[in-house]
């Protein structure tokens, strides 16, 4: 594996052996000094063009964990802001000779595109409404720990599907371990062509009871142009997931941030059933799973050698 794209690149065999690998370094994160020099002498960008807190993060953290350099950029501070291109802001990054570039930008397909102007591993971290694909690792990390198994669940994923790059990720992901995925949402918050991916669509909660797992999506407030809603506070009364809706034998996940109120009511965020925090601590495991799949072993090419001047 060269890059991580898209999680379309990924069989089952190949999900189950990043999550294998997240699982031993769970034990890493378990030690007093959570550092092993696996890749020691490597270096990680974490180039981000939007708003992050958690893949971020767990991306720094997990790239230090395995004694990786860390250099990190955001748009913000950065000559982005002079109108310095993608293209040329990555260029001038790859002056550095990194081995790997996380990227996370508002553009779908920036991550395939970055690819083509470094010589370097591109892991998309997010791009636009397009995929998130370590997310959907994570998220199966999360799901094996918290039930043992992905085959035949009936996985629901509830909420803004149209705006939201986890949902394209993990309907994709989640059938690829085998579980039986429903959207679900408002008719103009989920895209025509979605059964295409082989998921069901349901645009009610009433056979909700069935799944095993409920996985909430946030309202993306800041791609929704067009005024899809009447209103929050209608979706909520529809769509949002609560107390009353909830089964206790029910597993709830969401990738954050929440929007408390909305998409998932205060209480149920903080209930027995939500991972949410599990989601998050996976993020840094996964992730280190993910950048020793690429880099363990394979150096980024070296730099041919410069004439001479006489
Ligand atoms: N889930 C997720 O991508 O969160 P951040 O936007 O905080 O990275």
């Amino acid at each position: 594996m060269r890059h991580l794209l898209s999680i379309e690149e990924l069989d089952r065999e190949a999900i189950e052996r990043i999550v294998d690998q997240a699982a031993r370094f769970a034990e890493v994160s378990e030690r007093e000094i959570k550092k092993v020099p696996t890749l020691r002498g490597r270096m990680v960008v974490n180039l981000f063009y939007e708003a992050s807190t958690r893949t971020r993060g767990s991306f720094e953290l997990a790239a230090k964990r395995l004694s990786a350099d860390v250099v990190n950029f955001s748009a913000e501070g950065s000559s982005v802001e002079k109108g310095e291109s993608l293209k040329d802001t990555i260029l001038t990054l790859s002056a550095h000779k990194p081995d790997a570039i996380v990227v996370r930008a508002p553009w779908a397909g920036a991550a395939q595109l970055v690819s083509r102007w470094t010589s370097a591993a591109v892991i998309n971290a997010g791009d636009g409404k397009h995929e998130h694909p370590t997310q959907a690792l994570l998220d199966i990390y999360t799901l094996k720990r918290a039930l043992g198994r992905i085959e035949d669940l009936s996985i629901w994923i509830v909420g803004d599907i149209t705006h939201s790059r986890v949902a394209r990720s993990n309907v994709i992901a989640f059938q690829t371990m085998g579980a039986n995925v429903t959207v679900c949402g408002p008719p103009t918050l989920i895209p025509r062509d979605i059964e295409t991916l082989g998921c069901r669509v349901s645009y009610s909660l009433d056979e909700l009871p069935e799944a095993d797992v409920v996985y909430a999506l946030r309202m993306q407030r800041e791609r929704i142009a067009d005024s899809p809603l009447p209103s929050l506070r209608e979706y909520a009364s529809i769509y949002q997931i609560n107390e009353r809706r909830l089964g206790t034998r029910q597993i709830l996940m969401h990738p954050g941030p929440v929007n408390r109120g909305v998409e998932l009511s205060g209480g149920i965020v903080d209930s027995p059933q939500a991972v949410i925090t599990a989601q998050v601590e996976a993020g840094v495991v996964v992730r280190m799973a993910v950048l020793y799949e690429l880099l363990s072993g394979v150096r980024a090419p070296e730099p041919q050698p410069q004439p001479q001047l006489a």
